[in-house]
């Protein structure tokens, strides 16, 4: 580990580690807490799964070099903002947004950064809405803000994120021009598969309504 020790309070990878630990923790708790009650409220889980995970020091390093920062624990708190990651995958892109504005509205979360790749897709095809938060951490002597880096996406955008993130690593960024053109073709599959499925979901729960109504 190339991280160099600096007396800001927060001082080793492991108790970096506890905390960002302890972060993710927390927005996962809080996620399966909406998921229930939703799931209560209106016999329907948004939520499809969620994965999470903390960055390996060596990515941390890396992204620290590629910034030109030094790799010190300050820097990395300061200037890495996807340490602690959660991925939330649903099953329609309305359920992107309602999740989102959920997240939004919780008193302790405070949004510091929103990339809405949904409306606005990548040049690469890549769909999905990212949120850099805070989140409280409550240790015995101190509340340390922490973010978290929450990407929010359906499981088709996922399917698709998860074989370009193969092939970019596999070609080092620089995949063959049909490849590049398929994915494109691809990303657009998915965005209509969405849309229908999206459709299809809103056709048979109006027809739930109705026969309730009835
Ligand atoms: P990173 O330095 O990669 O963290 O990107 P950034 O700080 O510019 O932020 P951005 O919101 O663009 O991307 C954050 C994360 O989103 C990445 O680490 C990936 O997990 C994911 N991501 C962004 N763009 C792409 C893409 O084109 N393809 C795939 N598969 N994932 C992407
Ligand atoms: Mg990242």
């Amino acid at each position: 580990m190339e991280l160099r020790e600096t007396g800001n309070g927060v001082d080793s990878w492991k108790e970096v580690n506890l905390i960002y630990n302890a972060a993710l923790r927390q927005i996962e708790t809080k996620m399966e807490i909406l998921n229930e009650e939703f799931q209560h409220v209106h016999q329907y889980n948004p939520i499809e799964h969620i994965k999470s995970r903390i960055k390996t020091p060596e990515s941390i390093v890396k992204k620290l070099r590629r910034h030109g920062y030094e790799s010190t624990i300050e820097n990395m708190i300061e200037y890495v903002n996807d340490i602690a990651g959660i991925r939330i995958i649903c099953s329609f892109t309305s359920d992107i947004y309602r999740i989102a504005e959920m997240i939004r509205k919780q008193r302790d979360i405070h949004v510091l950064a929103v990339k809405d790749y949904i409306t606005y897709p990548k040049a690469s095809g890549y769909k999905s809405y990212h949120m850099i938060i805070t989140v409280p951490v409550y240790l015995s002597d101190r509340i340390v803000d922490t973010k978290v880096e929450i990407q929010i996406r359906t499981v088709a955008m996922d399917f698709w994120a998860s074989l370009e993130h193969k092939i970019h690593y596999k070609f080092e960024g620089d995949a063959p021009e049909h490849i590049q053109s398929e994915l494109i073709e691809c990303a657009k599959l998915v965005a209509d598969l969405d849309a229908r499925m999206l459709t299809l979901n809103e056709e048979i729960l109006a027809i739930g309504q109705t026969e309730r109504i009835l």
